[in-house]
């Protein structure tokens, strides 16, 4: 049996942990492949409601396994206090695993997301500060700290010497900060090993061998393609891979594998962080819209921008993907607007821009072009199926698939398990 994606379309935050909840009682196990807990993902089941920022989101199902691959970047402490919290809560927490391979969020990582974005000034990319970006840059420049290293007892001392000296050095002459100090970051890792030894795995071997007992899988995407380092609207953007690319790279997994790849979006936009955002809504109407819709970060709580559906963006997405179906999440929110709106394309200065620019500056300057749609005032909230949705809702769904050139397979119409309409099958 295969491998199944589940990946953000836009720019995170699309409902991604509901969806992978919802599917995830058809598979043997969710895998998780980029990203760090910067992510969070919301799952609202029979067991209440759970906020994951690292824990694969279909934990809650009996037997399925959860595992974090290579491509994650790790903060034990948080790792440890879901595994906590998970377990507090009759969740059986023994079927989670963590690769070797998957580098660490050292302390120092979390002190220089911190020093760096104030020193970007007006130019912040308004990271989480949970230090994910350093942690990605010190994995490519050779410096980092993987999880297996925790376990190397002796071996690791020197690696994070010489890691921490750097840090150091950087903290106080660039940035004109304090130093850490060695004994209490190897404290905290010595601490760390005894914490994680017991999920420690080869991870790519574990997914490789479901694969090869006709287990099927989830990969859980976290952020969204818009944020990916290569294809995301640099440098705006979170620091690692999270479209389809990432899925292969952060677990081990050969391409060959992956059966489907379901493009998550929203019925609407949201961003949270700078960056160019052409559907964006200022105003009360956006004031609005959050409020109803409750578009606050899961993990820092910061208010997210809001925008109408962007096709332009999601198109690009579908390419960038390969998306072989789409969920609509939220359309619920959409309820009860008189008329509902899609960015169909850009101009600048009255000239047509028909794909998503990989220029930032240019892309800052797109003025969407909005094609506007009758509203509906007939709930699709709780609907389970596509009979229960009023007939403007259903031709808004029907013109998002033409305009991205994909089929919707889910329609979610509220944040629990039940309130889903699947609309074709996903995992055959
Ligand atoms: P970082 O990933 O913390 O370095 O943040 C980089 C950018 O990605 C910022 O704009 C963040 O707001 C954004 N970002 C990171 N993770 C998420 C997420 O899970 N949802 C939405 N935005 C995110």
């Amino acid at each position: 049996m295969p491998a199944y994606a589940v990946i953000g379309g836009q720019w995170g935050d699309e409902g991604k942990g509901k969806i992978i909840d919802y599917l995830a009682g058809s598979v043997n196990a969710v895998v998780r492949y980029a990203g760090g807990n910067n992510a969070g993902h919301t799952v609202v089941n029979d067991k209440g409601t759970f906020q994951l920022h690292l824990i694969p989101s279909g934990i809650c199902w009996p037997g399925v396994y959860g595992i974090i691959g290579n491509g994650v970047v790790v903060n034990p402490d948080v790792m440890m206090g879901e595994l906590d919290m998970l377990s507090s809560r009759d969740i059986d927490i023994s079927r989670v695993s963590i690769s070797e391979r998957a580098h660490v969020i050292m302390p120092y990582h979390i002190v220089q997301d911190r020093l760096e974005e104030e020193a970007r000034g007006s130019s912040a990319i308004g990271t989480t500060g949970q230090g994910v970006g350093p942690a990605y840059v010190d994995k490519v420049g050779r410096m980092g700290i993987r999880v297996g290293d925790l376990l190397d007892g002796e071996d690791l001392a020197p690696k994070v010497e010489r890691a921490l000296a750097f840090k150091n050095a950087l903290f106080t002459k660039i940035y004109c900060g304090e130093c850490l100090s060695l004994d209490q970051v190897m404290s905290k890792c010595r601490d760390w090993a005894e914490m994680l030894r017991p999920y420690v795995q080869p991870t790519e071997q574990i997914v490789q061998d479901l694969l090869d007992q006709g287990k099927s899988l989830l990969l859980e995407g976290a952020q969204g393609t818009l944020l990916d380092i290569d294809h995301g609207s640099y440098p705006y953007v979170t620091s690692s891979s999270p479209s389809i690319g990432g899925a292969c790279t952060g677990l081990g997994l050969n391409p060959q594998a992956i059966a489907g790849v379901l493009g998550v979006f929203k019925a609407y936009s949201t961003r949270v962080g700078s960056g160019p955002m052409p559907s964006e809504l200022l105003g009360q109407g956006a004031e609005d819209l959050r409020e109803k819709a409750h578009e606050y970060g899961t993990t820092t709580g910061r208010a997210r921008r809001i925008g109408w559906f962007d096709a332009v963006a999601g198109r690009y997405s579908v390419l960038v993907n390969g998306f072989t179906g789409l969920v609509l999440t939220r359309l619920d929110i959409l309820d009860g607007f008189p008329s509902v709106k899609i960015c169909v394309g850009y101009q600048v200065d009255g000239k047509d821009i028909d794909r998503f620019p990989s220029n930032t500056n240019l892309l800052e300057e797109c003025q969407p072009v909005y094609e506007e749609m009758p509203g509906w005032d007939e709930p699709t909230a709780s609907a389970t199926s596509r009979s229960q949705l009023p007939k403007n809702a259903v031709a808004y769904i029907k013109r998002i698939e033409e305009l991205m050139r994909c089929r919707a397979q889910i329609i979610s119409t509220g944040p629990r398990r039940e309130e889903t309409i699947l609309l074709e099958p996903v995992i055959v």
